[in-house]
Order: C-alpha cells, then structure tokens, then sequence
C-alpha cells in the first residue's frame, strides 16, 4: 500500500490542468479549462477540467475523476503504474513497492522472463522434439531472425519441466500458481506446466515486459491454442500482441489481424504496424489503447464467417474513435498469413493501399445479403444503405454514394438524398432528446426541487438529492464535516452509492485525513469516483453555505426512521418516477 502522504504530495506537485493540457487542447474560458474530450470522440468541447477540486468530468461521456484517474485511463495504466508515472513526472522519487501486491507483480514478471527463456532455450535444445518444434517454425516460414525477434520458443512435452526450472530459481507454490504458467489437477492436486508439447510465443505489454503466453499444438490437435489466463499481469481486454514493436515506428497506419500467427508472418514481410488483439474479440479498451498510436488502422481478419463477423463487431467499437479504420478483404486465401506465403508481399501491399473504407465495406455487405434484382429486397438494400449512409458520413461521401445507389436501384438520386436527409433528421432529434433526457437525470440533484411531505418517495428523492449536495459541499468545504458527521450516520443514507462516500469521508475524518477527491478515490470503487466527479462538476458554480447544509440535514432528518424508499427503488422505478416529476414541472411551465 502506497502511503497516504505520498499520493498527497505526489497530486500537489502534479497540477490536474497541467497534465491534462499536454493530453487535450485546453481553452481557458473562466475559471474552468474546457476541450474536447480524449475518451469519446466529439466536435464540440464538453471536457471539462476544475482546477479548485483538482478534478475532470466529461459531461458528453460520463468519464471523470482526478489526476491519478486521468493518467489511469489515457495511458491505459493500473493504479500503481499511474502512480509512477505520475512520480517520475514530478521528480518524485518512486513509492516503495513493498507492497505484497507489487511485490508478487514483479515476481510474476520475473517468472515469466524466465520461462520466455527457458522456452527459448528448449527451441534450441539437441533433441528430437526440439528439432521438431524447430521445424513447425521453419514451416510456417519464419527466420531464424523473426524467431529471435519474437522470442518464440517450445514448451517441452513434459509435466514439469518449467515447474522445476522457476523452483530452482526460488519460485514459491503460490508464486507459481499466481504466475498462470502452472495449473494444478483437480483429481491429483499435483501440479503441471500449463504449456506442454507446444510452441511458445510471449506476449509483451508495451514497456517490453512478458505478461504471457500463447502456446500452439504443432499439429491438428485441439485445442489449437492456450493462452495465458489472466494473471495480475495480465489483463487480456487490454493487452495488443506485438504492439510494443509497432509504437516504434513512425507510420501511424497500423494493421490490425486475427491471430499472432499473422502478425509475426506481417512484420516478418515488412509490415511492422501488424497487431493482433490477444485471443479474445476486440475490446473497447484495445480500441482506445490503439487510438493513441494509430491514425488508421486496416482491419484484416480471416476471410471465413468468423472473421468477417468480427470485422462488423470491430467496426462498431471503432465508430466512436477517431481513429480512421477500413476493412481489408483478403482474395484467395483464409487469412493474411496466407496470402502471404501465396502471392508475396509487394501483393499484400498493393491490396493494403486499396482496402475499403468502412462504409464501402458496409455498403457490400448489405448488397451481397441481398437479391437486388428482387423488388422487395432492391428496397430493402436501399433503406439499410441510406441507414448505413446516416451513420459519420461526410455530406460529399453522402452525395458520392446516393449517385452510386441510384444507378444501383433505379431509384432517383434526388430521392435517395431526400430520404437520406429525412432520416438524418430524425435521428437527430431521437439523438437530441435523449440527450436531453440524460441531462435531467444528471440534475436529480439541482434541477428538481421536490416540496416536502407530498409523497414519501418524494421525500425519499430530496433527502436522496439532500445527501449529494452534502457530499459535495465536505469536499468542497471540509469545514462543514464534523456537523454532519454529528448529524447523520451513514446508515441513515438513502442511496447507497453516496451512502459508502459518505462512509469514506467519515474514515478520512477519523483519521484527520481531509478527503479530497485523490484521498476518497483510494477508498472508493472506479464508479464511485467517476460519480463524485460528476457531482462535484455539477455543482461547481454552486456555493454552498452553512444555512444549505442545514437544510440538507433536515431533509435527510425528516425522511427517518421510515427511510428505506428512495433506497429500494430500482433503477426503474426510479426513472419512472423521475419522468413523472419532469411531466408535472413541465405541465406547470
Ligand atoms: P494458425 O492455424 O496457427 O495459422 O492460426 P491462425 O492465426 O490462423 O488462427 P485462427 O485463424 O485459427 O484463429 C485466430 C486467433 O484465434 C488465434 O491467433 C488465437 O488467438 C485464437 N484461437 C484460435 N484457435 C484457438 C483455440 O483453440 N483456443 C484459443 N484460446 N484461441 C484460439
Ligand atoms: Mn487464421
């Protein structure tokens, strides 16, 4: 555990605007920096950035919290990492790892150098296995240099081999265990290497440390592949195989593929920029992590029907980056590897610098599922175009592609662009008002003034809206703690996401610790950050003065003892009753 003073020293001397203004072009209007945020693409600024409560929230997205969080999500880092990060910014000399977390990371990171090794050395025994796990390499067309470069390797066929290699360096059984490289049988309770009879490829995370493993059988066998599971070092929906190679380079068109086999066969090619998602779909943190080496990035999956449903679920988790992505159809063969080895690499380049564009890609799509020759379907094409077409779509591309269809369908381009035009209109407007929607939500608090004694829900809801002014104004002003730590118990919380803030600022007190947001969110869960920011956004230009902390206490006080309402409403019901209230208010108006 890192010391309370050290995270307190290390926020002072590490200035929120500071730091997110080398992330994000800040423009300093008042007292609130505003820009576009990093986390969700955007035209017009709703990132903004409170220099009093050291703390960001994206009113477009919902992404907030401190310095530490920024620096967390931006650079796709844990806590501790983000933490370092942070020291070495600051000339901050590093917190102490004695930590029996980070103690047991860098043993698991030390492990699994040494079996990259040891694997490696198991490639170049003088054995007939060896000679054979060397052959499947050379099979596969790979050099010796791609071998080296990679760190490939081979797990002998043996139940423990690496079990007893990392023993002899000291390894504990739990170590071992905590290492994912060895697992333990159900029947026997014996231990065994998890890679057996395999050949070995490691994976890197992008400061060049081994965070795993994928092993391949050399012939048919299933399954075809193991993984590494996931270990404190490694988090699969965050790590990008090879990606520590191609941040190197200075090209920002980065090649995104199915398997690491065609990675290693691309970069072997001359194609450095190949990644590969490791062994699971693509996630939206890959996405991002990529965003931020990546200007374009060609996605070129296998071209069965797996791989072509991937590409359309990828495509989806791109459309909110700003990363510009196309799609590569390979011709002639299951996957880049392939074509490769087939028709050599000047051809793959030739096929790289026409891939489609994603609506191009999509446009084909819709056409090739569909008869167009068929009235009923001919329509169908067109309306599922024109929806495409809606979708991030330049008003040149758009008046490009309704020619296209016209000639496509028979239909008149002056009626496709009509259509289009009608249909971008109400989407719009579906866009608008649940923009509009969420945005009352967010004021649960300081939009709706809800009159006492009504309703028990109702006095449920302004005690619940009660208890986020309250812990907002602690962290704003902890002079306000004591009196209300005298006055309430956190038990006697409706909500029960402000109920354990409020549980973390009494601690905070307890110890005399001031809970300023960095102080609260060592305590808290991500979400519960990312609300407080939120709250605290919210209310930045509402001061707040001893009579309003009165009379939040009061609410809270009235609601007991019969309290439980507001806190067993579900998510539901809850909205429910809000759009009951906002109808009302809006009746009145
Ligand atoms: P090769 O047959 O070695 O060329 O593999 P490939 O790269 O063509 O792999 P394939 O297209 O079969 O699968 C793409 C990716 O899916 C692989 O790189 C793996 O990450 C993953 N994968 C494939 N088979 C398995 C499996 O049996 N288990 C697991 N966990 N992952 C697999
Ligand atoms: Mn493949």
């Amino acid at each position: 555990m890192i010391s309370h003073e050290y995270i307190e020293e290390l926020v002072r001397r590490n200035d929120i605007t500071d730091i997110i203004g080398r992330y994000v072009q800040l423009r300093h209007r008042g007292r609130t920096p505003t820009g576009l945020c990093p986390f969700h693409s955007e035209k017009t600024p709703s990132f903004v950035v409170y220099p009093e409560t050291q703390s960001f929230y994206c009113f477009g997205c919902g992404a907030g919290g401190d310095v530490i969080t920024f620096i967390k999500r931006i650079n796709n880092l844990d806590y501790v990492e983000a933490i370092k990060y942070l020291a070495a910014q600051a000339g901050m000399p590093m917190p102490d790892e004695d930590d029996q977390v980070g103690r047991l990371r860098s043993r698991i990171l030390a492990m699994n150098k040494l079996a990259a090794r040891f694997f490696y050395d198991q490639l170049n025994q003088d054995t007939p296995q060896a000679q054979q796990a060397r052959g499947y390499w050379r099979g596969r067309g790979l050099s010796d240099a791609t071998i080296r470069r990679f760190g490939l390797g081979y797990a002998p066929d043996s139940f423990d081999g690496l079990q007893n290699h990392l023993r002899s360096k000291g390894y504990t059984t739990d170590e071992l265990m905590a290492s994912g490289l060895v697992k333990r049988s159900e029947k026997s309770g014996r231990l065994y290497d998890t890679f057996r009879a395999r050949v070995m490829t490691p994976i890197f995370d992008l400061r060049g440390n081994v965070i795993a493993f994928g092993g391949r059988v050399l012939g048919d066998e299933k399954p075809k592949y193991i993984n590494s599971p996931e270990t404190l070092v490694y988090k699969k929906s965050k790590a990008m195989f090879a990606l520590n190679v191609a941040k190197k380079e200075t090209s920002r068109r980065y090649i995104l593929c199915e398997g690491y086999m065609d990675v290693i066969s691309l970069h072997q090619a001359g194609f450095p920029t190949a990644v590969a998602a490791c062994g699971t779909a693509l996630t939206a943190d890959q996405v991002r992590l990529l965003g931020e080496y990546a200007d374009e990035v060609i996605l070129c999956y296998d071209s069965d029907e797996a791989g072509q449903k991937a590409t359309a679920r990828s495509l989806g988790l791109f459309a909110e980056s700003p990363v510009k992505v196309s799609v590569l159809n390979i011709p002639n063969a299951k996957d880049p590897d392939e074509f490769i080895k087939k028709f050599g690499s000047s051809a793959f380049e030739r096929l790289l610098n026409g891939s489609s564009n994603a609506i191009e890609y999509k446009l084909q799509k819709a056409k090739a599922d569909l008869d167009i020759t068929n009235p009923a379907q001919r329509a169908e094409y067109l309306k599922q175009a024109i929806e495409i077409l809606t979708d991030h779509v330049s008003p040149t591309e758009q008046d490009i592609y309704a020619g296209r269809l016209a000639e496509e369908t028979g239909v008149s381009k002056q009626a496709v662009l009509t259509q289009l035009a009608s249909l971008q209109r109400t989407k719009y407007r579906r866009k608008k008002r649940q923009q509009q929607k969420d945005l009352l939500n967010e004021g649960l608090a300081s939009d709706i003034r809800i009159p006492y004694g009504t309703m028990n829900s109702q006095q449920a809801l302004g005690a619940a809206s009660a208890e986020q002014y309250l812990v907002v104004a602690m962290v704003k002003n902890p002079q306000f703690i004591p009196q209300v730590v005298e006055s309430v118990k956190p038990e006697q919380f409706l909500g029960k996401e402000m109920q354990s803030i409020y549980q973390a600022i009494v601690d905070c007190s307890q110890k005399q610790m001031v809970p300023d947001l960095t102080t609260l969110a060592m305590r808290l869960p991500e979400e519960q950050t990312n609300l407080l920011a939120k709250l605290l956004a919210r209310s930045y230009e509402i001061p707040i003065a001893q009579r309003d902390v009165q009379m939040y206490l009061e609410r809270i006080h009235r609601t007991q003892p019969q309290s439980a309402q507001a806190a067993d409403m579900n998510a539901q019901q809850m909205e429910d009753y809000l759009e009951q209230i906002r109808r009302k208010k809006m009746g009145n108006s």
